[in-house]
């Protein structure tokens, strides 16, 4: 009776119907890179890391997945380019959709946060800018390569771009995937057009705000044309500044992008919350700079970054955002929303084993509530 009680008076803990989707609960698991999947291949491991995080209506995005042979940037991260990508992913999403979950598949480019290793025939990254990143051990820990000068996309180029994750989104219906995230934040390719610390261009893709974000919104217009924009979410950061991708009217941009989205009528927008200053730790606190957006964007409104159990709560209850997706609590809790259901402390997240290439450790060994489940 207890936990009856408990459940119906949390607010992260109740259904919300997302589009044609009937959501149990307002738990989301974030994108999170691991690099396991070895050449770009999902592994079977996939498999298990996936459905161990999964409920019966549950929400989950994939790791950042590459659109083509030129979006990598780091070792062993996924790609759905190929048939043979597809054909791994499969086992991967009927896995989540046996348990009653929903998935949708990150796409992603990294643009100039890549080496000249991880290109085809050891070419320069391309992206909106030549520009390169200062050689820096990376943000987010991953310092095993110094970054290559890119090479800047001329404007007949950027249509091929923009196909790549049409197609990639079609590859990820194929697989069998509910919907596609488009990975517009974190200092990656979509982030560098829209940003105007990064973006020097003077084609239609750069100067003003409308045409740094047009690339984004190209590639919004082509994935929802290709699979509906009720299958269509787009994740962004416009306060980041990740990657040397920092702009200079962040609020500006966000509700240009929250108001150019509504013309595409797509399923959510998903936003990183200002106080991550930096990947994996709150520096700075500026709780609510991402109403406005929340405010003017019409679908399903999704907030990250930093977001415990009681101000996730608080975010969903005083209406500031519709869902919460949990990124390293997620990672360290398989069954994170019974954690939360019964207030139970949580397992303590090992950073070391973020993206180390073990198919188990620091993978799907992370113990849950009960033992024996799994
Ligand atoms: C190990 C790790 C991998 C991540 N990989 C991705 C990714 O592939 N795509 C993405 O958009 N964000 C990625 N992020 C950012 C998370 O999705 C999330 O925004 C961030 O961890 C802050 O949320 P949290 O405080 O709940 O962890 C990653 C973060 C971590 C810690």
């Amino acid at each position: 009776m207890e936990n009856v009680v408990t459940k119906q008076s949390i607010p992260l803990l109740t259904p919300y119907k997302m589009g044609r989707f009937n959501l149990s609960h307002r738990v989301v698991l974030a994108p999170l890179t691991r690099q396991r999947s070895y050449g770009n291949v999902p592994q079977l491991h996939a498999v298990l890391y996936y459905a161990q995080r999964t409920t019966p209506g549950s929400l989950l995005i994939t790791e950042a997945t590459g659109v083509s042979d030129t979006a990598q940037g780091y070792q062993d991260t996924p790609g759905i380019w190929t048939k043979e990508h597809v054909e791994a992913w499969k086992p991967i999403v009927e896995a989540v959709h046996a348990k009653g979950g929903i998935i949708f598949c990150q796409i992603w480019h990294v643009g100039r946060v890549s080496n000249k290793s991880f290109q085809p025939n050891g070419q320069a990254p391309i992206s909106c800018t030549d520009k390169p990143l200062m050689p820096q051990i990376r943000s987010n820990g991953i310092d095993e390569a110094m970054f290559t000068p890119p090479r800047r996309l001329s404007t007949e180029e950027i249509p091929t771009i923009v196909n790549h994750f049409r197609l990639a989104a079609r590859n990820a219906m194929e697989a069998g995937f509910d919907g596609v995230e488009i990975h517009g934040a974190n200092g990656y390719l979509i982030d560098q057009f829209m940003k105007d610390t990064v973006n020097d261009r003077t084609d239609e893709y750069g100067g003003s705000l409308q045409n740094r974000c047009k690339f984004a919104l190209d590639i919004v217009e082509a994935v929802a044309n290709e699979i509906g924009p009720d299958r269509v979410g787009i994740r962004l950061s416009p306060f980041a500044d990740y990657m040397e991708s920092g702009d200079t009217n962040p609020q500006a941009l966000a509700l240009h992008m929250a108001e150019s989205l509504n013309k595409y009528g797509i399923l959510y927008c998903h936003v990183v919350e200002a106080r991550m200053k930096t990947m994996g730790e709150i520096t700075e606190c500026h709780p609510h700079t991402l109403t406005p957006m929340r405010k003017a964007f019409s679908g399903t409104f999704i907030a990250a970054g930093g977001f415990k159990r009681e101000d996730g709560n608080e975010a969903v209850d005083k209406g500031r955002t519709d869902l919460v997706a949990y990124g390293r609590l997620f990672l360290a809790n398989p069954d994170l929303p019974k954690r939360f259901e019964v207030d139970a402390e949580l397992n303590k997240y090992d950073r070391s084993t973020f993206y180390t290439s073990d198919p188990v450790v620091g993978y799907t060994d992370y113990p849950f509530l009960d033992s024996t489940a799994s």
